[in-house]
């Protein structure tokens, strides 16, 4: 599709940088509409995050995708792409390739066999469409040009029209992800925000780390909130910090040296009023025994252990009936920090929206550059949402090449 020119540099339509979620995307949508694209990825294999993605059967999509499942510090940009590109697209073209899927979770769709279907969609509608994909491929230098933009790279110089930028964000560099995006939104003088780590597990400060690490592995249902975010899910504590979809999600909400609260009894809206009539009616009984109701024995014991909720029910009076209810309900702890981009899904911040169109996501000062995907100050929660927005604005994007 590419050509090459005399003096050995190819020219192209359209260069993607990046050949994961939004990258291919955008590159099979706009082959479609007759532009010859070429995508450049430094990895040796595309996709890679796609493949690890959803523990190895991808969560490609949420079917109850809104704006308020994103965090961004201008919450309306990304509502224009999910309107014109729904979940419902991308099921239909997981239909149409024939790949089985199920519902993990309400409006949660993974794959019924392994994520290799997603990115084997995803590679046969590039090859279909005419993109090529150059892995193994380190751009050096960009420059914008009369005509477009002039890359660099360590296979030759490449020319093209017009230039997108999917080169994603910072988490699990091992992964291949780097700051690329950043550097060239940069250079091409666009705020980047401040980036962290999102949907994260958090480590503990070594008071609480000394009592939960030794109930690593267990996992209890909790509703965890965090500067007015909340989020009922499953807690997974490990023998680093606390982990599990409830975590992952307050992860993206908390700033350092923030409070997350754990209700730890979802299921019972008044703890204290059960425990009294438990005690009316089995003074002789152990609080530990009512925990085993709710936990694990050996949760029970921890939990009664760390508080001091030792002895019978008949030597705890109101007062004390009141606060073991109140530790339940909302159990306070101060997260050290998390286990940071080694392990997390995704990075927020990223490439300040203001300076970029929401339907073209061309920058509006640079004709003919665009940024997509996770580079971008747009961050979804924990549940199919991200590759949402990876296909959106990738196809939004193709299109409006
Ligand atoms: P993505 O990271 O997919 O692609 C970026 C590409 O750019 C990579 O191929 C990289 O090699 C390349 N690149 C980087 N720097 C470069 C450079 N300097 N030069 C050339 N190329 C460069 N989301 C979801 O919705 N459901 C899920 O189940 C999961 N599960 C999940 C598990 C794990 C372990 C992780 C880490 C993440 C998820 N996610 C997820 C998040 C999801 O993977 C993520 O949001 C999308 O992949 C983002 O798509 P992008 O195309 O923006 O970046």
């Amino acid at each position: 599709m590419s050509g090459k020119t005399g003096a050995g540099t190819t020219e192209v339509d359209v260069v993607v940088i990046g050949a994961g979620a939004a990258g291919l995307m955008c590159a099979a949508t706009a082959a479609y509409q007759g532009h010859r694209v070429l995508v450049l990825d430094h990895a040796n294999k595309a996709g890679k995050k796609i493949l690890m993605s959803g523990g190895g059967r991808c969560n490609f999509t949420n079917l109850n995708t809104t704006p308020e499942h994103f965090v961004s510090a201008n919450p309306h940009f990304c509502k224009s792409a999910l309107k014109r590109y729904s979940p419902w697209h991308f099921v239909e073209l997981v239909e149409r390739h024939g790949i089985e899927h199920v519902e993990k979770a309400p409006g949660q769709l993974f794959c019924a066999d392994s994520s290799k279907d997603i990115l084997g969609i995803l590679l046969t509608e590039c090859e279909w469409a005419g993109a090529e994909i150059r892995l193994k491929t380190d751009i050096r230098r960009v420059r914008q040009t009369a005509s477009g933009f002039a890359l660099s790279t360590s296979g030759g110089s490449v020319q093209c029209t017009k230039l997108v930028v999917a080169c994603g964000g910072l988490s699990i560099p091992t992964m291949g992800a780097t700051g690329f995006g950043y550097q060239l939104a940069e250079q091409f003088g666009l705020d980047v925000l401040p980036t962290r780590a999102g949907l994260v597990p958090f480590t503990l400060q070594p008071d609480d780390k000394a009592w939960l690490a030794a109930l690593s592995g267990i996992s209890t249902d909790v509703v965890a909130q965090t500067a007015g975010a909340s989020f009922a899910e499953p807690m997974l504590i490990t023998h680093r910090g606390l982990s599990g979809p409830a975590m992952l999600q307050v992860s993206s909400f908390w700033t350092p040296g923030q409070p997350v609260t754990v209700d730890w009894l979802p299921q019972v809206a008044d703890p204290f009023a059960q425990l009294v009539e438990e005690r009316r009616e089995h003074p002789n009984r152990g609080l530990e025994r009512w925990l085993r109701q709710y936990f694990s024995q050996r949760l029970a014991a921890a939990l009664a252990d760390q508080f001091g909720w030792q002895g019978n029910l008949q030597q705890f009076n109101n007062e004390r009936l009141a606060s073991v209810a109140a530790t339940l309900k909302g159990w306070a702890f101060k997260p050290s920090g998390t286990e940071g981009y080694r392990t997390a899904e995704v990075t927020l911040g990223g490439v300040d929206t203001d300076a970029i169109s929401s339907k073209t996501f061309e920058v509006k000062t640079v004709p003919g550059l665009h940024f997509i995907g996770e580079v971008l100050d747009v961050t979804g929660q924990l549940g199919g949402f991200n590759f949402q927005w990876a296909w959106a604005n990738g196809w939004c994007t193709g299109l409006a090449l």
